[in-house]
């Protein structure tokens, strides 16, 4: 069975004035695969990140989604064709409730920039859809409640369902579960193992016990390359990344 690559780099390189982060880095993601991204700080993950997701460009190289070359999309054209990234809260959003926010987002999808008040009747669908989204986060009880008022755990997971909610194709998620306790990094991690399902996920995470349970597939940045990239197993016990990072 040979497994499809969704979303591919090939070469990928980047500098910042003297710095190169990385160069030519050649990353593979199979569709439906829960992928995890480690390395130690400073290794370049987030700048992977904003590379595939169009927020910085790059030095040299490609990125491919579904084999086309999306290298000089926008953000939003990548977004459109399906690759999404989380975002932090920001101030706007922690005003508003979840239902504002994912209506907002759903809004924005469907090209119904700036509804009005007297559109709101033909927003039905949206606003199902968001009550769906929010049943299944589990966050039906505060659908109304302002952000900024709910535990971090409930925030991290809004950040989930408001990219998830524009039918990625591939969920970029960078550091998901910061500012949550070990325990409660667990739970996200867990709830977001059933919820997206089915969805491929490149996520980026520092705690290894969460990275050996959630991930199918993990790729090791370290020293400007890609040391390593396999299962959690073949990670675990593979001799260059136990070195080099896992510190034993
Ligand atoms: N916009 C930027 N300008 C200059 N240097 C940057 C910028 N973004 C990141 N860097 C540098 O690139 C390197 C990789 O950063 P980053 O991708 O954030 O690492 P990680 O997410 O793996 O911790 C670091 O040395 C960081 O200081
Ligand atoms: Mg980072």
């Amino acid at each position: 069975m040979s497994a499809e690559v969704v979303l591919q780099t090939c070469g990928l390189a980047k500098s910042f004035g003297g710095l190169t982060v990385f160069a030519g880095l050649d990353l593979s993601v199979e569709r439906g695969e829960r992928h995890a991204l480690i390395g130690p700080n400073g290794a370049g993950k987030s700048t992977l990140v904003a590379l595939v997701s169009g927020l910085l460009a790059p030095s040299a190289g490609r990125v491919l989604l579904d084999g086309r070359d999306i290298s000089r999309s926008t953000p939003q054209q990548r977004v459109k064709a399906g690759l999404v990234r989380s975002f932090q809260i920001n101030s706007l959003f922690a005003s508003l409730s979840p239902l504002e926010s994912l209506l907002l987002a759903l809004c924005q999808r469907d090209g119904l920039a700036r509804p009005s008040l007297r559109a709101l009747p033909k927003l039905a669908p949206q606003i199902d859809e968001s009550q769906t989204l929010l049943a299944r986060f589990g966050l039906g009880a505060v659908a109304l409640t302002p952000t900024r008022q709910l535990p971090y755990g409930q925030q991290r997971l809004l950040e989930v369902a408001l990219a998830y909610a524009l039918r990625p194709q591939v969920l970029l998620l960078d550091e998901p579960a910061a500012g949550l306790s070990t325990a409660q990094g667990h739970a996200l991690f867990e709830q977001l193992a059933t919820l997206t399902a089915g969805t491929t996920v490149l996520f980026i995470e520092h705690d290894m016990a969460i990275v050996f349970r959630y991930a199918q597939r993990v790729s090791v940045l370290a020293g400007g390359a890609l040391l390593a990239q396999g299962s959690p197993d073949e990670i675990r016990s593979h001799p260059a990344v136990r070195k080099a990072y896992l510190g034993h």
